[in-house]
């Protein structure tokens, strides 16, 4: 594949035009990003230039080409039980709460970029294991969790749910190790996550710039290292319509490293050794 090079007035209406219809910010400084991931797709779509593309954009944008921009520009980077520590507050705080607060319906959890399916089948494993250490008969179906992103090429990795040594290997260390023995079947390079861990997952494809009320309410929100891609305008509206889509009590959780602060204040900060969430009060 050959690099297409990007001039300065090409990518500045491309950022431009990039965060208006998806809330994405693309800086001046990251022309080689752009020529490093969007060079194949222009291939792909016969054109020589980006003035080609940011022509298209303007004139008519097609849903599916700005849909694959936006994959193209963001990372599908996770693994299984990213940051330890919010991992052991809802195996330990979390999920035992939501048990007892809600006991007569579906308690209902979101993964809002799932990616390749490792965070929302941790939270699967983790509502499994507990399951089984009260000895309750029959599948958690009072769960549900829907998982959901805007990459059809990683909610297709997510759905088959089978990983091979390089993502099996990043994640399960340490108290997570057992869970890889006791969730997978591995057959030579690949390990195949179980039917059962799969039966409370489901994927959609969503992207986060459209209205949420198609997906209902949510008692768990887990959006952990997609905000950063966003504008401050796109997180605040994101975040407001994440408000309204969680049920009094919901809990709200962000990767280690990212904070409502400057975007939301709306929920209440809750602070633990090992990490931090919020929730709807
Ligand atoms: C870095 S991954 C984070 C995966 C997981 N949440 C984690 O923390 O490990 C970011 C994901 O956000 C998705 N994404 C980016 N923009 C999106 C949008 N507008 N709507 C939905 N998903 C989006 C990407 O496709 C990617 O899979």
């Amino acid at each position: 594949m050959a690099i297409i090079k990007v001039t300065p007035q090409e990518l500045t209406e491309l950022a431009r035009f990039l965060e208006k219809v998806r809330g994405i910010v693309i800086p001046p400084n990251k022309a080689y990003l752009v020529e490093s991931r969007l060079s194949k797709l222009l291939e792909e779509n016969g054109m020589k230039s980006y003035r080609e593309l940011v022509d298209l954009l303007k004139r008519n944008p097609p849903k599916p080409l700005v849909d694959k921009i936006v994959d193209a520009m963001t990372t599908n980077e996770t693994l299984w039980f990213r940051d330890s520590g919010i991992w052991e507050i809802m195996r330990d705080e979390i999920i035992p709460d939501l048990d007892r607060r809600i006991p007569a319906r579906r308690i209902r959890i979101w993964s809002a970029a799932c990616s390749t399916g490792q965070e929302p089948y941790s939270i699967s494993m983790l509502i499994h294991r507990r399951h089984k250490e009260k000895r309750i008969a029959g599948p958690p179906s009072r769960y549900e969790i829907v998982a959901t992103d805007i990459s059809m090429s990683a909610l297709f990795l997510a759905k088959v749910g089978r990983y091979d040594r390089i993502s099996m290997s990043r994640g399960f260390t340490g108290q997570w190790a057992t869970y890889k023995d006791e969730f997978f079947k591995t057959t030579g390079n690949t390990a195949q996550i179980s039917n059962e861990i799969k039966d409370i997952v489901h994927f959609q494809r969503f992207n986060l710039s459209d209205p949420l009320t198609s997906l209902g309410k949510f008692d768990l929100v887990l959006i952990r290292n997609v905000a950063i891609y966003f504008s401050l305008d796109f997180k605040k509206e994101l975040f407001r319509k994440i408000y309204n889509a969680m049920n009094p009590g919901g809990y709200l959780i962000l990767g280690a490293s990212e904070s409502l602060r400057g975007i939301s204040s709306d929920f209440k900060l809750v602070t633990r050794p090992r990490g931090f969430y919020y929730t709807k009060v």
